[in-house]
C-alpha cells in the first residue's frame, strides 16, 4: 500500500510542476521542431492528407497557403494550430525552409494567436484561442484575418478590410490577376500566356496597389504589408510552382486561390525554399512597380496617397528595418513582460523572428512594444 501511495505522490508532483494555469488556461511550452530529413522532391499530398472540404466551424483566412495545408490534414482541419505544427506542415508540403518558416509562424502568432497555450487560428476569433492572460492582449485573440498585422491592403485575391471581405478569396480580384497572365505571362503546356512569371506578378501588384488606393478612402500600405505583399507575390512563384518543372501555370495556381487545394500530380520544391530566394525574387517583381507606391503610405482625409511617418532611428535606415520595427510595435508590450512558460515561449517566438529580419541592417533586439488591442 505504501510504496504505490507514494509513487502517486511523486508522479502527481511531477505534473504539477509542469502545469502552469492562468485565466483557466493551461499553459504550452513551444519547442523548435527538428528539421525533417527528407527535404527533396515529393509528390503532395501524399495519401495520408486528402482534401476534406472545411466544415462550418472550420477557420480558414486569407492565406491561400494556410487553407490548402488544413484542407488537407497537413495542419488541423479546425484551422487552429499550434507553432510547431504549422512550421513543419509548411516544410512538409511547401519544402519552405524552416528558420523562414518558423519566422512567420511566429510573427504571426505573437501578433494575432496566444503563445500561452500555442495556438493561432488561420482564420477569424475562435473559442479555441482564449485571449491571452492577464489581458495584456485585449479582449480577443484575432486570429491571421485580423486586419493590421500581417493581413493588410493592396492584396492579389482578397478585399481590403475597410470596404470588403478580407478573408475569403474573391472571384473578381483573381479574374483580374489573369487578364495580368494574359498580357504578359509566359508560354507553357497549357498555351500561350499560362504561365505567372516576375512580370505577370509586377502587373498585378501595380494594380492592386494602384486600384485599392483609389478605392479605399482608408488604404494604409504599412512597413509589413510593403514588405509582406511582395514576399507573397513571391510565394506564387517560388512555393505555389510544380518542383519537377518549377512553372506556376494557370491551373496549378487556380488550383491553390480557387479551391484551396493541391494540383492533381503536384510536387513541391525539390529543395528547401529559403527566405534569401523568395526576397529576391520579391525585390524582383517590386522593381517592377512605380516606385511611388511600394513605399509604405497611407490616404489623407482628401484621398491623396503619402508617406508613412519614417519610424524612428536607427529603424528608418530602409524598407527591412522599418519592417522589423513594425512587427514588434504589433505585438501587445504585456508579452515582453511575461513570466514562466510565457515568458519561455515568447522568447522563442521573438527569437525565430529576429534571426530573419533583425541582423545587421538595425542591430537592435526588440520586444513587443505594442499596444493590447491593434
Ligand atoms: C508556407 C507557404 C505559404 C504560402 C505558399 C503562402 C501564400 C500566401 C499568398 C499567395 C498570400 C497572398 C494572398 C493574396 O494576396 O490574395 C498569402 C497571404 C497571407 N499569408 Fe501566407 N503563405 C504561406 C505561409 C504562411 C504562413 C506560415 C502564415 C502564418 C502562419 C501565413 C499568413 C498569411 C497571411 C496572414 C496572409 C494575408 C496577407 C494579406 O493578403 O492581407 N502565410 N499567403
Ligand atoms: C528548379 O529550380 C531548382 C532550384 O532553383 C533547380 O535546382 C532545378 O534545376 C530547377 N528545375 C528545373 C526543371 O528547371
Ligand atoms: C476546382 O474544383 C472544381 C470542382 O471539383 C473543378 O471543377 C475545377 O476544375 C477546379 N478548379 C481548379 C482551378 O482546380
Ligand atoms: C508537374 O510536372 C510533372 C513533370 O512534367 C508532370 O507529370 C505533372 O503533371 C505536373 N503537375 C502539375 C500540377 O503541373
Ligand atoms: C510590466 O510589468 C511592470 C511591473 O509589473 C508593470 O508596471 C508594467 O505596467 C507592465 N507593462 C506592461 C506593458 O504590461
Ligand atoms: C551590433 O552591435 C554590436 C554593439 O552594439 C556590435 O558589437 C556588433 O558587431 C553589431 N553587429 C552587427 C552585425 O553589426
Amino acid at each position: 500500500m505504501r510504496v504505490p501511495t507514494l509513487l502517486s505522490f511523486l508522479f502527481l508532483r511531477v505534473v504539477a510542476a509542469k502545469l502552469e494555469v492562468r485565466d483557466g488556461q493551461t499553459a504550452t511550452l513551444i519547442t523548435f521542431p527538428a528539421t525533417p530529413t527528407d527535404l527533396g522532391l515529393k509528390q503532395i499530398p501524399d495519401d495520408a492528407h486528402p482534401f476534406i472540404a472545411p466544415g462550418p466551424d472550420d477557420q480558414r483566412g486569407p492565406c491561400p497557403g494556410m487553407n490548402t495545408l488544413a484542407n488537407h490534414g497537413y495542419i488541423s482541419r479546425n484551422g487552429v494550430a499550434t507553432f510547431e505544427e504549422i512550421v513543419l506542415g509548411s516544410v512538409e508540403a511547401y519544402n519552405l525552409e524552416i528558420n523562414f518558416a518558423a519566422f512567420i509562424v511566429a510573427g504571426n502568432m505573437l501578433m494575432r494567436g496566444n503563445p500561452f497555450v500555442n495556438k493561432l487560428s488561420i482564420g477569424g476569433e475562435s473559442p479555441l484561442v482564449p485571449p491571452l492572460p492577464g489581458g495584456i492582449g485585449g479582449s480577443a485573440t484575432g486570429g491571421m484575418s485580423k486586419h493590421g498585422g500581417f493581413e493588410g491592403d493592396a492584396s492579389m485575391t482578397r478585399a481590403d478590410a475597410a470596404i470588403g471581405d478580407n478573408a475569403d478569396f474573391q472571384d473578381i480580384l483573381y479574374d483580374l490577376d489573369l487578364l495580368s497572365l494574359g498580357q504578359f505571362g509566359g508560354d507553357g503546356p497549357e498555351g500561350p500566356n499560362t504561365l505567372f512569371n516576375v512580370q505577370t506578378m509586377s502587373a498585378i501588384k501595380q494594380r492592386n496597389l494602384q486600384m485599392d488606393q483609389m478605392i479605399n478612402p482608408e488604404f494604409h500600405f504599412t512597413p509589413i504589408r510593403a514588405v509582406a505583399s511582395f514576399t507573397e507575390a513571391a510565394f506564387v512563384l517560388g512555393i505555389f510552382a510544380n518542383g519537377t518543372t518549377n512553372q506556376s501555370s494557370l491551373s496549378t495556381i487556380g488550383s491553390f486561390f480557387r479551391n484551396q487545394t493541391f494540383p492533381p500530380n503536384w510536387h513541391r520544391a525539390a529543395a528547401p525554399v529559403s527566405g534569401l530566394v523568395l526576397g529576391g525574387t520579391a525585390l524582383a517583381i517590386q522593381a517592377g512597380v512605380d516606385p511611388s507606391i511600394v513605399v509604405a503610405s497611407h490616404n489623407d482625409a482628401q484621398g491623396n496617397l503619402v508617406p508613412d511617418t519614417p519610424p524612428p532611428a536607427p529603424f528608418d535606415a530602409n524598407l527591412g528595418c522599418g519592417f522589423y520595427f513594425d512587427l514588434f510595435a504589433h505585438m501587445p508590450a504585456g508579452l515582453a513582460n511575461a513570466t514562466g512558460v510565457l515568458k519561455q515561449n515568447v522568447d522563442l517566438l521573438a527569437n525565430a523572428v529576429r534571426a530573419s529580419v533583425g541582423g545587421s541592417a538595425c542591430n537592435q533586439t526588440l520586444a513587443p512594444f505594442g499596444p493590447p488591442d491593434n
